[in-house]
């Protein structure tokens, strides 16, 4: 997210922690933790034809066209440099990182050199679909977009770079694909290739939603500039163990929130080190069709339609987080990175600003679950992602907002990074967003009976074909006591491919792969 660089504070060097491990930045590739700079993102997903060519071209040719984390925080710098001079034009910069399948690390390593990895990894993205609740044949398999050949995919290039000049907006990204692929000439083919691209509204999803707002900090890399809290970076934002996100750290502790350093991430292998998982996810989006439900459901329920959309997700259009704008959005706090995080759900205990159902609390909980089990809100930090998708498609065209009905494909390029696909990406869609019972241990005003929330109405998916629901869509704030329940009938969000990779470091691309 680009944050108006005016509304932070001077970084205070003395709210820095001698316990911060340092990051290997020239090892961990760039949107890992950081993300790269990106108006445009080919996702190249290829198959290695010839094995010696490949490792021959990577180590020659491509290895040394990776873009580290360093350089893109020394890209940062720049950018922040040129701006305090007055050039606030974007700067054009491209980017490049590399990921493989587990069949990919196979082809590189050999048969059985990869095994002890995550087994959702290990299992890849397509066995998991039904378990996701993913749309599957009647076998079981994904119905995933013609082309993706999901069983033929051995890696991904990101390759992501600035638009080019208008009515040329691909014309950079496709050169820098046409390079990298001459330069790995016949040893790989391409399976699939798709750009994502930012929308006009820029750092804005397809729904409307300012995305990206809340990530992780991380300790080692984040910035304190909460003074009333060293271990977070903005207000509202834990910092947390590197481990979580990038092999060869320490993780979070299981029973301590934030402070306390936990166990390394296992990696059965030394070459893991500095590496990563990552999701890919094709989630289509049927964006007239969701304003459509907005307006119908809102009148239903006499319930404005953006006041409704902010409940289902959380936040407001403009990322203001109902915790904080209950009733109507709030731009500034919107906009302003000191305050749309500054927030907890422990204290909103009967849903009365945001709905237990709502996708930021599903999908963070936050202090939710303090008392609620054993291990609260420490137990929630070990289920975090760090999330670096791209919107992919057109915008909206008349002929579909007039008919409420989508006519061509748009949606959102998900990538999420963590050290556990099991125990972070998996368990957040299925135990946490599809999951009617959770946030558990929940109640209503006046009343000791659990409460059940219902679905993540914006991802939350049913693996039966049962109903969705989300509990409470009309807010009983500051107070009062109407029971509602909003009728999910379709699901506004369908994945339409998917993907797991392993990341690896730059010297596990100069030494083992290549
Ligand atoms: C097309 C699909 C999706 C849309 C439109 C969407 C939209 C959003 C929006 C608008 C926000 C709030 C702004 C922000 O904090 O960044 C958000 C936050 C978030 N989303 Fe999604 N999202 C989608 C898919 C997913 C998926 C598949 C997951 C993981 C299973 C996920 C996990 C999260 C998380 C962890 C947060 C941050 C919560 C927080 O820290 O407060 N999202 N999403």
């Amino acid at each position: 997210m680009d944050v108006p660089s005016k509304l932070l504070p001077a970084v205070d060097a003395s709210l820095s922690d001698a316990r911060d491990p340092v990051l290997r930045t020239r090892e961990i590739q760039g949107d890992v933790l950081v993300g790269l700079e990106k108006d445009v993102e080919n996702f190249l997903f290829f198959r290695i034809a010839d094995v010696p060519a490949f490792k021959s071209a990577l180590r020659r040719d491509l290895i040394s066209r990776v873009t580290t984390m360093e350089m893109v925080q020394l890209r940062e710098v720049q950018i922040q440099a040129a701006k305090q001079v007055g050039h606030h034009e974007r700067l054009h910069l491209s980017g490049l990182n590399i990921g493989f399948t587990h069949r990919g690390l196979e082809v590189l390593l050999g048969k059985g050199q990869a095994d002890g990895m995550d087994p959702s990894f290990i299992s890849g993205a397509a066995a998991a679909a039904r378990d996701l609740g993913d749309p599957v044949d009647a076998d079981g398999r994904p119905r995933w977009i013609a082309g993706f050949a999901h069983d033929e995919i051995h890696g991904v290039l990101l390759l992501t770079g600035p638009f080019g000049g208008e009515g040329h907006e691909l014309d950079v990204i496709e050169k820098e694909t046409r390079a990298i692929l001459d330069l790995l000439g016949g040893s790989v083919q391409v399976v699939y290739q798709e750009i994502g691209r930012v929308r006009p509204q820029r750092g804005h999803e397809h729904f409307g939603f300012l995305d990206g707002v809340s990530q992780p900090g991380i300790r080692g890399l984040t910035a304190r500039q909460n003074p009333a809290n060293p271990d977070q970076g903005l207000p509202g934002q834990d910092l947390l163990w590197p481990g979580e996100f990038v092999f060869g750290y320490p993780g979070q502790s299981p029973d301590q929130a934030v402070e306390a350093p936990g166990p390394e991430p296992e990696m059965p292998h030394p070459w893991m080190c500095d590496g990563a998982f990552m999701v890919f996810r094709r989630l289509n989006q049927r964006v007239p069709e969701f304003h459509a439900f907005l307006e119908t459901q809102g009148e239903a329920l006499g319930l404005d339609p953006a006041l409704l959309g902010a409940r289902m997700v959380g936040r407001w259009q403009s990322g203001a987080p109902v915790m904080i704008a209950p009733l109507q959005d709030d731009p500034l706090v919107g906009e302003d990175p000191l305050r749309n995080n500054d927030f907890e759900f422990g204290g909103d205990a009967k849903q009365r600003r945001c709905p237990y159902a709502a996708h930021i609390r599903k999908t963070y909980p936050r202090d939710d679950l303090e008392g609620v089990v054993p291990n609260g809100e420490a137990g929630v930090q070990t289920h975090r992602i760090k999330r670096a998708g791209i919107p992919f498609g057109p915008e909206v065209q008349e002929d579909e907002a007039e008919d409420r009905a989508t006519k061509r494909e748009r949606g959102l390029m998900f990538v999420c990074y963590q050290t556990s696909i099991t125990e972070q990406f998996e368990f957040v869609q299925k135990s946490w967003s599809n999951n009617t019972g959770f946030v558990f241990g929940k109640t209503r005003p006046n009343s000791t009976d659990p409460v059940t929330p219902g679905h993540d109405p914006i991802i939350g998916q049913t693996t039966d074909g049962s109903a969705r629901t989300m509990d409470e869509p009309l807010p009983n704030y500051p107070t009062g006591n109407t029971r509602s329940t909003l009728n999910l009938p379709e699901p506004f969000i369908v994945p339409t491919a998917a993907g797991y990779f392993f990341m690896p470091s730059i010297l596990a691309l100069q030494t083992v792969l290549s």
